[in-house]
């Protein structure tokens, strides 16, 4: 006898959740190390991708009225780089007032320590120098965060290394919630790491929008080749006749991410031969780039053109997230009895 799929198969898929801070224009280093990992995750589980306006708030609170526009570009961006709304629910934070309310609750059963040694707290406050961000909202930064992925009890959530010790705290939480009223209400999530290898920096630091290092994903074809004349390469190398190193030089790690296999080979052959100058390497790089960004970039112009469809993909995205909310929320309130 043939086994039948379950009817509720659809719903039997692990759940996920994941987001970014509307902070700014996203670029290379989102795409390899969220975008292209997220889309790949739309086949294999439910996903929920949400935008955090409000932990952008925590830190751009004296200037917020730019973070609205962020949170409609990087939604283009998100869509451009293969996020679909027929697969996936896209909604704004900001939209579902319940990740307060779980919030408020969250913060209640977190003792003071937990937060006060978080190393990504304690990082942000010595590093963050542009920004004030020793106010009291940004102490419970991942309290917000384990709300966000509690509200829909995802199972894993795909982020970076450096968001690791906020997942362990949402683990705590949740454990701390369900230990202290004695109900089963929350999972606890694991987290899930990109496989893609990190891409660095034009100038071989971490590529950030504050270190002006980076290939915006939405930079014209002029600009990516500008940005690329100008990187860091293998600086033992000073004559074209001198071998290089690929395996140093930060132009050889773009290759292998955005570069076929036999580019790849042929690069580190020709370098490691002295056979090509690195001018002529970037210029080789500086179309590798713009073909990659080619159809991303027709797929945003094609939603700028009609920003109505953006506006209608996060209201539908809020009304599916506010569902799951809902019922959380009612676990929750029983369970804390107000
Ligand atoms: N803190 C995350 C970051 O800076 C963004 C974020 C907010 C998030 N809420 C989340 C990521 C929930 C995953 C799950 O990248
Ligand atoms: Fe880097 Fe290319 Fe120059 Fe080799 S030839 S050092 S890979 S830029």
């Amino acid at each position: 006898m043939s086994k039948k799929l379950p009817e509720n198969f659809k719903k039997m898929k692990k759940r996920i959740l994941s987001g970014m801070r509307p902070t700014g224009k996203l670029h290379l280093g989102h795409l390899v190390g969220a975008l292209k990992n997220w889309s790949q995750l739309q086949q294999e589980y439910e996903c929920l991708f949400m935008v955090a306006d409000w932990h952008a708030l925590m830190s751009e609170y004296k200037d917020p009225g730019y973070i609205k526009e962020y949170v409609i570009d990087n939604a283009i961006d998100w869509l451009s780089c293969g996020i679909d709304p027929e697969k996936s629910t896209l909604f704004v934070q900001s939209q579902i007032p319940e990740h307060l309310e779980l919030f408020m609750i969250f913060s209640c059963m977190t003792p003071l320590g937990w937060l006060e040694r978080c190393p990504t707290y304690k990082e942000q406050l010595r590093e963050l120098k542009t920004r004030e961000v020793n106010n009291y909202a940004f102490l419970g930064y991942p309290v917000l965060q384990a709300a966000d992925i509690l509200l829909y009890k995802a199972e894993v959530v795909p982020v970076g290394e450096d968001q690791l010790p906020h997942l362990e705290l949402t683990r705590k939480i949740a454990e701390r919630f369900n230990y202290l009223l004695k109900k089963n209400v929350f999972p606890g999530p694991q987290a899930k790491l990109t496989k893609f290898p990190r891409l660095l920096g034009l100038d071989g630091r971490k590529m950030s929008k504050s270190y002006d290092n980076y290939i915006g994903l939405s930079d014209s074809a002029e600009v990516i080749r500008k940005k690329v004349m100008g990187m860091f390469t293998d600086p033992q190398r000073v004559r074209k006749t001198d071998p290089g190193r690929p395996e140093v030089c930060n132009l050889c790690s773009y290759y292998k991410i955005f570069a076929g296999s036999e580019m790849i080979q042929e690069v580190e052959k020709q370098c490691q031969g002295a056979e090509i100058g690195c001018t002529d390497c970037k210029r080789r790089l500086g179309d590798v780039l713009v073909d990659y960004l080619a159809p991303i970039h027709s797929k945003r112009e094609e939603l700028l053109k009609n920003k109505s469809r953006i506006e209608e993909i996060l209201e539908s995205g809020k009304v599916k997230a506010k569902q799951i909310a809902d019922k959380t929320m009612n676990e929750v309130k029983n369970a804390v009895g107000l």
